[in-house]
């Protein structure tokens, strides 16, 4: 009990203290700067730089089959969006054609750290795009027309307050014809786990999503993936307030 309080306090304040010491600037760079961190002290992630937990090749292996059998071409354009150190991506690099894997994260330390990983002969062969999510990168991608998005990993990273921005993004690519799904945990009600780890719930990506047009779909409960597609006229409109509501409770600002 007393362990869990100190955890919970602890998530809250290296943020805030982080925050004092960098003023104005958002989650993400938070993110971002521990992850560099964490490259720069050899420490082993779970998904994250050379030096991987072991199994996690293993689970990236099965994702990126899991994609494969929603019937992906290799002549696709497929967008990894929140791609991290291309754990998934670099199986999509050597089975898509040349030009058709684009990489997307929120910070180009942790792509050079992707891009260091791939052999040289691969870069040179398949030309795989790595850009830094902004609104011009996801311009850029939109006019590629994107046959498939898919994000592993990422929504669980964001916080209550950016997840708007996370599906404007992914509903652009949708938008345009790109059938996408994500990975991530929920729970009926939304809680913060650690420093940088969220569940959301259903009801709330469902909502925000709706907001940009987008339905959600679990396609795999056990593997807890979801798929997204434009929004019809049957998808019922969300209680915005409640939405709002139960976000603003747990703001990332304590
Ligand atoms: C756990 S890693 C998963 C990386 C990769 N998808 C994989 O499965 O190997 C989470 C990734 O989400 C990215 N991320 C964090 N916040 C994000 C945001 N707001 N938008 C997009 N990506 C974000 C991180 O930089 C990181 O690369």
């Amino acid at each position: 009990m007393a362990r869990r309080l100190v955890g919970k306090v602890w998530a809250r304040a290296e943020f805030v203290l982080w925050s004092l010491r960098n003023p104005g600037r958002p989650f993400k760079d938070f993110y971002a700067d521990s992850i560099a961190c964490a490259f720069a002290n050899r420490k082993q992630h779970a998904s994250l730089g050379p030096n991987l937990k072991p199994g996690s090749a293993r689970r990236s292996k099965g994702t990126f089959d899991w994609l494969l059998k929603q019937g992906v071409q290799p002549h696709d354009v497929v967008v990894d969006y929140g791609c991290g150190t291309l754990r998934i991506g670099a199986y999509f690099i050597q089975y898509l054609d040349a030009d058709c894997y684009v990489g997307m994260d929120i910070d180009d330390r942790i792509l050079s750290v992707g891009r260091s990983l791939l052999p040289r002969a691969l870069i040179e062969s398949k030309r795989p795009t790595l850009e830094v999510i902004s609104p011009q990168s996801i311009d850029c991608i939109v006019a590629r027309a994107p046959k498939w998005v898919f994000s592993k990993g990422v929504v669980q990273h964001i916080p209550p307050d950016d997840l708007h921005d996370y599906f404007l993004n992914i509903s652009r690519l949708v938008h345009a014809g790109a059938t996408g799904f994500f990975r991530t945990r929920t729970a009926p009600v939304a809680k913060r786990i650690s420093t940088k780890t969220w569940v959301h719930g259903v009801g709330q990506l469902k909502a925000i999503a709706l907001c940009y047009g987008i339905a959600l779909r679990r396609v795999d409960a056990q593997r807890s993936i979801f798929k997204l597609t434009p929004a019809d006229r049957g998808d019922s409109v969300p209680n915005f307030k409640s939405v709002k509501e139960s976000y603003a409770k747990m703001s990332v600002n304590p």
